[in-house]
């Protein structure tokens, strides 16, 4: 059985077809479909959640949920021109199609089950190596920031691309709001958890809630950027909202979503999927068209939308603003 995937035949159909990104090993996967339906015998109404069609799932949306989003006023906000793409931005209905959203179902179709997200009220906390301890709800934060657009490229692991228009602020900003200690090496970030409200937590072979890092002086970098909006206004459910990291120069793996929890930490923080399988998911994760996968080249990428096949690039592009980031760790897995 190839990684975790909805229904038998898309399982059969992978099987037949390739084996792709994000495949967890025999000993790892187990057919969700089966986990699901027998729990929903063990625990009934519950876990029926996990089976409901996803309209259903998009009508859980609290009453506070539906209310007018309380930054809308803030998009579009002007883009900074220095980061220019060399490719069309991805057309936003498939951007907002093809999605890696685990707690919301295992496929790329995770778009109408994300809908089930509440995203307010949501508290930020930012403690560990910081001056002081600090919780702070998303409005509040984003109206402390300046909110720009920059369009990024995105490259998953899976070796698929797109690019996107995100609106946010430089991760610096929040570096200086939080005040770190001089001990403080790493940020350590944590996604929501939630297993009522988001299916995919159910499935306890995952070790939720989502975690990814990245070292102090990578959260500081000018790319290093955290995305409140994309296309112009807040962000779409399924891309994170109301709060996700966009490191454009890693695998999209990186860039962890809905965002509740910054830690800044001394040792380095170990995330989800290297937890799983840290023969195929590493630390740094930086993109490196020379180093396969183990399962699959890294050579060249699918452009979502457009069916083209690019060369990747070392760092996905972006090595004049982050290679020096990696003087001194040469010895270290830098790449996935
Ligand atoms: N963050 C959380 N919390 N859960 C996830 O499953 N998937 C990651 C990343 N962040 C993921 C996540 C992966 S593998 C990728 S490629 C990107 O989100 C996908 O972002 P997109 O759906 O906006 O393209």
């Amino acid at each position: 059985m190839p990684y975790l995937l909805g229904t038998e035949s898309e399982t059969r159909a992978m099987n037949v077809i390739r084996r792709r990104g994000w495949e967890l090993p025999e000993r790892l996967a187990t057919p969700e479909h089966l986990a699901f339906s027998r729990r929903s015998l063990l625990a009934g109404g519950a876990s029926a959640l996990a089976l409901a069609p996803h309209a259903a799932l998009a009508q859980r949306v609290s009453d506070l949920d539906k209310m007018p989003d309380p930054t809308a006023d803030l998009y579009p906000a002007k883009r900074n021109e220095k980061y220019v793409l060399d490719r069309p931005i991805t057309d936003e209905k498939i951007n907002g199609n093809y999605n890696n959203f685990y707690e919301f179902g295992t496929t790329k179709s995770v778009a109408a089950a994300s809908q089930a997200l509440r995203t307010r009220p949501w508290t930020v906390k930012i403690d560990g190596m910081v001056e002081k301890p600090i919780e702070i709800g998303i409005d509040d934060l984003i109206r402390k920031m300046t909110l720009e657009e920059r369009t990024y490229r995105h490259r998953c692991v899976e070796a698929w691309s797109m690019a996107i228009a995100w609106t946010g602020f430089p991760f610096a900003k929040l570096v200086d709001f939080a005040r770190p200690l001089g001990s403080a090496k790493y940020v350590r970030m944590e996604t929501f958890l939630d297993a009522k409200m988001a299916p995919g937590q159910r499935a306890t072979w995952y070790p939720w809630p989502y975690v990814e890092g990245l070292s102090l002086a990578e959260a500081k970098n000018e790319l290093a950027f955290l995305a409140t909006g994309a296309y112009g206004h807040p962000m779409a459910k399924q891309h994170g909202a109301p709060l996700r990291l966009a490191v454009p120069w890693k695998y999209g793996f990186k860039s962890i979503k809905s965002i509740v929890r910054f830690s800044f930490v001394e040792a380095r923080p170990k995330g989800l999927w290297e937890a799983l399988q840290a023969s195929e998911y590493g630390f740094w994760a930086n993109v490196n068209p020379a180093v396969p996968h183990p399962r699959w080249s890294q050579a060249t990428e699918e452009v979502i939308g457009t069916g083209e096949r690019r060369p990747t690039l070392l760092f996905n592009g972006y090595g004049e603003y982050v290679a020096d980031l990696y003087k001194g760790l040469e010895g270290e897995r830098l790449w996935a």
